[in-house]
């Protein structure tokens, strides 16, 4: 099938690069030309495991373009995938939907013939029908064009497995729509190989998405918030989450106590929901949202706390700092747990040097004053305390011998839970963590 897609970030450039591996013909567009530009030459302007290779095989293959130009969107094909951003508004816990509507006035004046919009973006409920009726003012004469909804699940770090092989898929579709019967064809490999293929109305689309999110950073703060009784009770919230996560109603996933969730989704997706059910009058349905939210940045103020009881103040304190992205296997610090502390200690007056394998870039654009280490060993030099932030694989890893060699005093927060502590402590090193006392 031919189609485009609208909007190459992280979940473009994956779901456009993944369906021409699928073997569709597939043409990216965005309004950023320098984005562009390194796709077509097989860049990507992230870090995203797999994908440079999806990228390179499919630029190859000829089936996979990408371009500024919406004219050439609008004659390429009739099948067009949305996934341009919704982030949080200034001021507002709202989503700003201005780039979903820029993206409806500057293509469907051009379209003819039949059209369909399949939307991947997350976004308020209502926003389908919203952009319909924007399409439907904009249509040229004899020209329809309809809005379905395709909510996006993947994982940054696994993004091109998740869009691959996705564990289900979401349509919401108006009454009398042809989108179903195209979604399947699109996603034929999928659903033949028994990948649930869910079709729904258009609202309920669009909250299984702001569903899932909210789930799963309630799932996050609730451990958090136990991680505080432990701290103060005296108990050990990593034992505790694995004898809870063996009841099958309640799963390990997603319970392991540390710094908290951040990222360009889970956050801002929690408060748009909150704003969206304001807006629709539901307010007292989701307060407790507020709550999800406070409790996730309570833990990054908790390490800068932590950090001040052990050093007796920061001031002057050399800190390193090891992760800047919001979770391994990413580059992306939207929101970051980990840059957040970083920041606030060295506002505070400490001197900190952080690593991240491969979010240093991205990091030093948002927090260009920070000292950013060339190696974890050059971070690690000299530090007075060493605070785990993100867990990458090479930080589990890390030897704790090795380290204390590095370093001035051998202390550790692991603020992710991850470290290994019989290890690190017959090494000599003081360890805190959140939610046990080591
Ligand atoms: N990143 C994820 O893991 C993920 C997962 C699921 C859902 N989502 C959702 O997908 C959407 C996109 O997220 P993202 O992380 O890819 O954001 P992103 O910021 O990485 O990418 C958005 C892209 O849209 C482009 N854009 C903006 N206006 C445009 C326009 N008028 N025409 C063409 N392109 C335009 C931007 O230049 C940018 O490249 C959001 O709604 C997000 O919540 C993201």
């Amino acid at each position: 099938m031919r189609m485009t897609v609208i909007g190459t970030g992280y979940l473009g450039a994956t779901h456009a690069a993944c369906m021409a591996e699928l073997g569709h013909e597939v043409l990216g567009v965005d309004v950023d030309k320098s984005k562009i530009e390194q796709l077509a030459a097989g860049k990507v302007p992230f870090y995203e495991p797999g994908l440079p290779e999806v990228l390179e095989r499919n630029l190859a293959s000829g089936r996979l373009d990408f371009t500024t130009d919406y004219q050439r969107v609008a004659d390429f094909a009739n099948v067009h995938f949305l996934g341009v951003g919704t982030p949080q508004q200034h001021g507002s816990y709202a989503a700003d939907v201005t780039y979903v509507n820029a993206v409806i006035d500057s293509l469907v004046p051009l379209l003819e013939g039949d059209h369909i919009i399949f939307g991947k973006s997350t976004v308020p409920v209502g926003t389908a029908q919203e952009l319909q009726k924007r399409a439907d003012a904009l249509c040229k004469e004899g020209t329809t064009v309809e809005i379905a909804w395709n909510p996006e699940f993947l994982r940054e770090g696994y993004a091109v497995k998740d869009t691959i092989e996705p564990d289900r898929i979401v349509l919401g579709v108006r009454e009398g729509s042809r989108a179903d019967e195209v979604a399947r064809e699109v996603y034929k490999q999928s659903i033949d190989s028994g990948t649930p293929f869910l079709v729904m109305d258009l609202p309920t689309a669009e909250l299984v998405k702001v569903s899932a999110n909210a789930f799963l950073a309630t799932k996050i703060s609730f451990i958090n918030a136990v991680s505080e009784v432990c701290e103060i009770a005296g108990g050990d919230v990593t034992m505790l989450a694995d004898a809870i996560g063996f009841d099958e109603r309640i799963g390990r996933k997603f319970l392991g106590a540390g710094l908290g969730f951040g990222g360009g989704c889970l956050p801002k997706d929690i408060r748009a929901f909150m704003a969206r059910a304001g807006e629709l009058g539901a307010d007292q349905a989701l307060t407790f949202l507020r709550e999800v939210d406070a409790i996730n940045m309570r833990r990054r103020d908790r390490v800068v706390e932590l950090s001040r009881e052990i050093l007796g103040g920061v001031l002057g304190r050399r800190i390193t700092v090891l992760g800047a992205a919001f979770k391994p296997n990413s580059d992306d610090v939207r929101d970051s747990p980990a840059l957040a502390v970083a920041g606030q200690l060295s506002l505070a007056g400490a001197a900190v040097s952080v690593y991240d394998p491969e979010a240093m870039g991205n990091a030093a654009k948002v927090f260009p004053t920070l000292d950013y280490a060339e190696s974890v060993d050059a971070a690690l030099e000299g530090a007075e305390l060493v605070i785990l932030a993100t867990e990458w694989q090479e930080f589990r890893n890390l030897d704790p011998v090795h380290v204390g060699e590095l370093v001035a005093d051998k202390r550790i927060i692991d603020g992710r839970n991850v470290l290994d502590v019989a290890a690190w402590q017959g090494a000599g090193w003081e360890m805190w963590a959140l939610g046990r006392s080591l």
